[in-house]
């Protein structure tokens, strides 16, 4: 089974849920997991509600929520790999300093945990400032990968990167292999 965790970039959410509907048409059984901010923010983008029905529709599960939802993931070690797509810049500083308050960072800490694959899908409009130093850190993370990003607009939003998230399946196939997929910078 696979794990599939959204963190609060709104914007990304259609086409995170892009990939994930690709990931069961493939045949992937799917833990869907959503950050808290997630779970109950409304937004410009969309509302919570309808995402989680279309989550627990393509994934056939209830979304793990919280903490104590995503805790069992650790003792359980039934994750092949987990993908957080999107994965914000608070999500991606806190598994870098080894914070675990919300389900997403939890679920990341159980996978690791047992040196499981974690896959990064980046949006973050401070990932090349405040965040630049965390994606460091984690590309030396042992079991840690990420999907390939770009600047999505070097002029408006300059230290801004984001996954493409077509490459997600690509990502997760090499990550199974112990590789991270290159180019990792687009
Ligand atoms: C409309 C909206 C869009 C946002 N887009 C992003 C984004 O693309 N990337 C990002 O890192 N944070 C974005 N944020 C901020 C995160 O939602 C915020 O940091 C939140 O605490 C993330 O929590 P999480 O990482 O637990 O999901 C956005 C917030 C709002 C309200």
């Amino acid at each position: 089974m696979l794990g599939y965790a959204f963190c609060g970039s709104f914007c990304t959410h259609r086409r995170a849920l892009a990939e994930l509907r690709n990931l069961r048409e493939a045949n992937f059984d799917v833990l869907p997991i959503m950050s808290e901010t997630v779970w109950n923010t409304d937004t410009r983008f969309g509302r919570a509600s309808d995402l989680k029905q279309a989550v627990e529709e393509l994934c056939g599960r209830p979304i793990v929520h919280t903490v104590a939802g995503a805790e069992p993931i650790g003792p359980s070690g039934n994750l092949e790999a987990l993908i957080v797509s999107p994965c914000t810049g608070n999500t991606l500083a806190k598994i870098a300093g080894g914070i675990t308050d919300t389900a997403v960072c939890m679920a990341v800490k159980a996978q690791l945990r047992s040196d499981r694959p974690v896959i990064l899908a980046l949006a973050s409009n401070d990932a090349m400032s405040a965040n630049l130093k965390n994606i460091a850190a984690l590309l030396s993370r042992k079991q840690v990968y990420f999907v390939p990003m770009k600047q999505d607009d070097p002029v408006s939003k300059p230290h801004s990167l984001v996954a493409d998230f077509s490459l997600l399946s690509e990502t997760l196939r090499a990550a199974s292999d112990g590789r991270q997929y290159r180019p990792l910078f687009l």
